[in-house]
């Protein structure tokens, strides 16, 4: 009898260590994130905000980072809508034209023509 109990608590012993050890790294991934790099770039377009409501439930700026930055209009656009159909994203509609047209100056191939309207 006690020798099976012994032998049943090694696997449990394992398994907490290794909880531990996830859970610490874990803590570590959230302490080094690159917080400046996570947010969308500021903007006067009305985009910027409801990007900023709608774009940062699932993940950080950075995928909109990696982005070409000749990625025409049509690109953000399929994107965005790919977001909503099929990944899920819950944003109305009427968002769409707005955020697509604060990606595509702002992250896309019209982005040298807001540079020059903001002096950036
Ligand atoms: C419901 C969750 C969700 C929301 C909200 C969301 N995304 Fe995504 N996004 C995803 C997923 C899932 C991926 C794909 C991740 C992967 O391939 O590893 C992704 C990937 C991306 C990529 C990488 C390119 C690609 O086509 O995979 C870009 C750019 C992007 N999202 C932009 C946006 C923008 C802009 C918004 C706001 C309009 C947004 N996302 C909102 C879930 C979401």
């Amino acid at each position: 009898m006690e020798t099976t109990n012994t032998r049943r608590a090694w696997p449990r012993l394992l398994l907490a260590s290794l909880a531990l050890a996830l859970s610490s790294t874990v803590c570590a991934l959230d302490i080094t994130l690159p917080r400046e790099t996570a947010r969308f770039k500021e903007s006067g377009l009305p985009g910027y905000k409801l990007v900023l409501e709608n774009c940062m439930t699932c993940h950080s700026a950075q995928y909109v980072q990696m982005q070409p930055p000749s990625s025409p209009r049509s690109y953000w656009s399929a994107t965005v809508q790919k977001m909503k159909k099929p990944f899920g994203a819950q944003f109305a509609d009427e968002d769409i034209p707005a955020m697509v047209d604060y990606l595509a100056k702002t992250y896309g191939a019209e982005r040298t023509a807001t540079a020059s309207m903001t002096g950036k």
